[in-house]
């Protein structure tokens, strides 16, 4: 591994294999620099079908070649996968894994996927049947067993006039996921003071995730609800954050504005009703369920099929009525093994000490973990910091400071991790070949 400096830029080796999707690598290249990663691309030479290796050169700064061939002084074929933070393979196509997968070296990008003693993280792009074939689908197997990250693509319009499953997710959220990984290294070095800490590798292979996300909204008529301000962000920064260590992650969310977490499945909800079934359908397979939404505890006993006139005469009371508590549902119908961690959003208020209505909030949900977080001075909803309090049912109090989102997400995923049980051990069965 190289010395930390703290000085020292995030290292990527941006890998680019040879399919259509190449010239979306071409904005991950530019979103990664404007972040300040210091980033070298290594196209295979189908890559350079697609886009020539002046663009790659001027937009990383440094200087590109395919083969081992070249500079060979510097035996670059060792040197770039050993001094990288992060491969970022941006699109992987269906050779370019199966090369991965069976350990070939016969160009710069497999040498330096072989010499990579980092994070590997492969965002596949090809052709539905391609992406399902059996053969596709043992290669992805092999590279996440081996630790690698293989994001599953999105669903959507393909090259031609098909869609279906095997396109890239939106180069802006590739470059939000390699920004996740390389977050978790820089939370640990700061935590022991060393700089960028290198070879922080996927610790959540193999388990499967379920995050609710966002808002509900209780509609009284086609047009007006009841609702509250949650972004999303918190929710969307705990799937990154999982995937970027491995897990497979859904994402139930409720009216979320963002765009969508590059490698997890997202349903969308908007009402607690809805929420509640699409979480609950996908708990029965999940080693870990997070709820950070934001779920109304009320909704109007009746919406109205129209929108409700002011002319309608004087306003009638809201009669409301209350939602299932979702969690506290999980919580009584919990698969073996699997952990449940819950979000509360507290104001405090007279009388009203914040950790000690999460204490009696956590008792009373039964949650392995809440997540006290106090809302308001630029902390909680829809902003880009959060601040908290983990709760254990173990007694066990953690307090994370004021940090982005991201962090914080790292830093519950830490406290998860250690009380996971083993992924093969769990009575949860995920077989990584066909289930998302
Ligand atoms: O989305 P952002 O803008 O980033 O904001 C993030 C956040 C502030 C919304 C998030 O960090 C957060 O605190 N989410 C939980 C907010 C909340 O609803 O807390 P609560 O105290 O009302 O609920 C406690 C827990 O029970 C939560 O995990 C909630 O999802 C769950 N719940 C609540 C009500 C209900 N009927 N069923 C539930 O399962």
């Amino acid at each position: 591994m190289p010395a930390a400096s703290p000085a020292r830029r995030p290292r990527v080796v941006l890998g680019v294999a040879g399919g259509i999707a190449a010239y979306k690598a071409v904005e991950v290249l530019r979103q990664l620099t404007e972040s300040g990663h210091d980033v070298r691309v290594v196209p295979t030479d189908s890559a350079l079908r697609f886009v020539g290796e002046p663009t790659w050169a001027a937009l990383s700064g440094h200087p590109v070649s395919t083969g081992v061939w070249a500079g060979a002084a510097e035996v670059a074929h060792v040197s770039l996968g050993r001094e990288a933070d992060l491969v970022l393979v941006v699109p992987a196509t269906a050779d370019l894994l199966a090369r991965a997968a069976t350990g070939r070296a016969d160009d710069l990008l497999t040498a330096t996927l072989l010499t990579a003693r980092c994070p590997v993280v492969f965002a596949p792009a090809m052709h539905t049947e391609m992406w399902e074939h059996p053969a596709t689908r043992a290669n992805v197997g092999t590279l996440r067993a081996r630790g690698c990250v293989v994001i599953d693509p999105a669903v959507g319009r393909l090259t031609g006039a098909d869609s279906g499953a095997g396109r890239l997710p939106a180069p802006a959220e590739i470059a939000a996921l390699a920004r996740a990984v390389l977050a978790r290294a820089g939370s640990a070095a700061n935590a022991n003071g060393t700089g960028l800490a290198a070879g922080l590798m996927p610790d959540l292979t193999g388990y499967r995730f379920v995050i609710s996300a966002g808002g509900t909204r209780e509609h009284l008529d086609p047009v007006r609800f009841l609702g509250n301000s949650s972004s999303g962000r918190q929710g969307y920064a705990l799937a990154r954050a999982a995937l970027s260590r491995g897990a497979r992650v859904v994402v139930v969310a409720a009216n979320v504005a963002l765009p969508e977490v590059a490698g997890a499945h997202t349903v969308r909800v908007v009402s607690a009703v809805q929420l509640r079934a699409a979480v609950h359908a996908e708990a029965a397979t999940a080693h870990v369920v997070i709820m950070a939404a934001a779920v109304a505890d009320f909704r109007p006993v009746t919406r109205a099929a129209h929108k409700i006139k002011k002319s309608d005469g004087d306003p009638e009371p809201v009669a409301l009525v209350r939602n299932p508590d979702i969690l506290a549902e999980l919580v009584a119908a919990r698969q073996p093994g699997q952990l449940l961690v819950g979000f509360a959003a507290e104001t405090g208020g007279p009388g009203a000490d914040l950790l000690d209505l999460g204490r009696e909030k956590l008792v009373r949900k039964g949650a392995d973990l809440l997540v006290v977080n106090q809302v308001g001075d630029g902390l909680g909803f829809e902003v880009e910091d959060n601040a908290a309090v983990v709760l254990g049912s173990d007694g066990t109090e953690t307090v994370i400071g004021r940090t982005s989102k991201d962090l914080l997400s790292h830093r519950v995923l830490d406290l998860v991790t250690a009380r996971l049980a083993p992924a093969d051990g769990s009575v949860i069965a995920v077989s990584d070949s066909t289930r998302r």
